[in-house]
């Protein structure tokens, strides 16, 4: 989400900055589960599960209510505890900091790439400390960070590695799935997310050992299987084995999911067209000096493009970022801005003493950024209004 005030997220807008992709398969499937008297965690939630495990190609899935829940019950798995610390990227959603706080971690804020705004082998070295137990990683945007590298690192150290994936379905590097490559990793089916339930999210992993207890600990730490004892095949008997959470995902939500799971392919393709015409466009109507695109994918690459992050070239453009976005808004085009570096927000200045430049390349990319319109419905004259008004706005100095 990131919505920043005076971002233009209104959905009355002529171009609003996202619309969920909704059809005629997503509601009959809410209908049969609606109709069928059984609402909350089934078996549709079982069948989503399945379906996304082997989407990622990972051992085990575990539905949960957002990828919020996810990183946070990943992190309690790995017995994340008071005085560890666990590196995060700064340039990311307020969710990666905050689910170390859930469990009196501290979260080392990384630096980032100022192409890919992805946490990098270098970024993250630089805060590994002696209390590091774990390193977070998001794929930015829906672009795969550089996992090699940073898998090296981790493994020289003994470090599990969480992959934020809440931007990356599907998103892939040599057919290797976001979400398959570190320990354990969190999906979003949050509204605006690439693949959506309204809010959802998903653990991938490979560990046996993760899986039963987050799937414990999303539903108040009970035995196993205890979501089954409202079913024929359950049992009243339950056991509390621990003090967990109520982080499960509903049948409802499942459904939805397992449509938009079908689609994710010819959907992440609609926003393919979207970000290559941005890319073509851009240029040709003379933004070429004046902004910077995101990176293209390389060979053997597959992106997700859950954003279009464009950056303004601060020193040769006549409007600030915030005029740029009043005026875009104006002109009925809905723009976000993605992130806001965690260290720069008040909690993490006050608690930990951040200042602006300790994490310069996330602050400066913060500053030029602006993302565009990117979903499968935009449609090819949608892009080229867009890159018209841009055009008239954005002018050089
Ligand atoms: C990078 C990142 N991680 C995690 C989340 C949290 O996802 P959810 O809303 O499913 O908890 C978001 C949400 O926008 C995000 O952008």
């Amino acid at each position: 989400m990131s919505i920043p005030e005076g971002a233009n997220t209104r959905p009355t807008l002529k171009i609003p900055f996202h619309r969920p992709s909704i059809g005629p398969a997503e509601r009959d499937a809410v209908m049969e589960v609606l109709e069928s008297g059984w609402l909350t965690t089934g078996q549709r939630a079982v069948d989503f599960e399945e379906a996304v495990r082997v989407r990622v190609g990972s051992a085990h899935a575990v539905a949960v209510n957002s990828a919020t829940a996810a990183l946070h019950l990943i992190l309690e798995a790995l017995g994340i505890q008071g005085g560890d610390e666990v590196v995060v990227p700064t340039y990311t959603f307020a969710t990666c900091g905050e689910v170390c706080r859930y469990l009196n971690a501290r979260p080392r804020l990384a630096d980032v790439d100022p192409i890919t705004f992805n946490v990098t082998a270098e970024t993250i070295e630089a805060q590994l400390r002696p209390e590091t137990k774990a390193i977070m990683v998001v794929h930015f945007g829906g672009a795969l960070a550089e996992m090699e590298p940073i898998l090296e690192l981790a493994r020289s150290h003994g470090l599990p590695v969480i992959e934020d994936a809440a931007h990356a379905l599907p998103c892939s590097r040599g057919g290797r799935a976001a979400g398959s490559w570190g320990t354990a990793g969190a999906l979003s089916f949050y509204a605006t997310k690439t693949v959506t339930t309204g809010e959802g999210g998903m653990i991938v992993t490979d560990s046996a050992e993760i899986a039963n207890r987050a799937r414990s600990m999303r539903l108040h730490g009970l035995s196993r299987d205890a979501w089954k004892r409202y079913t024929g095949s359950g049992n009243w008997y339950y056991e509390i084995e621990d003090a967990g959470y109520k982080y499960n995902l509903t049948d409802v939500a499942a459904a939805i999911g397992l449509v938009q799971l079908e689609r994710a392919e010819s959907m992440r393709l609609e926003r393919e067209r979207v970000a290559r015409r941005y890319a073509a466009a851009i240029p040709a109507a003379g933004l070429g000096e004046l902004v910077e695109l995101p990176a293209m994918p390389g060979p053997g690459e597959v992106h997700a493009w859950h954003l279009f992050p464009l950056r303004l070239n601060l020193d040769r453009v006549r409007l600030t970022r915030a005029e740029t976005i009043e005026r875009l808004g104006e002109a009925g085009i809905g723009t976000s801005v993605h992130f806001i570096p965690l260290h720069l927000h008040p909690y993490y200045r006050r608690t930990y003493g951040y200042a602006p430049d300790d994490l310069p390349i996330a602050k400066l990319q913060y500053e030029r950024e602006i993302s565009l319109p990117i979903y499968p419905d935009l449609g090819d004259d949608d892009v080229d209004y867009v890159v018209a008004r841009l055009a008239d706005i954005v002018r050089p100095r």
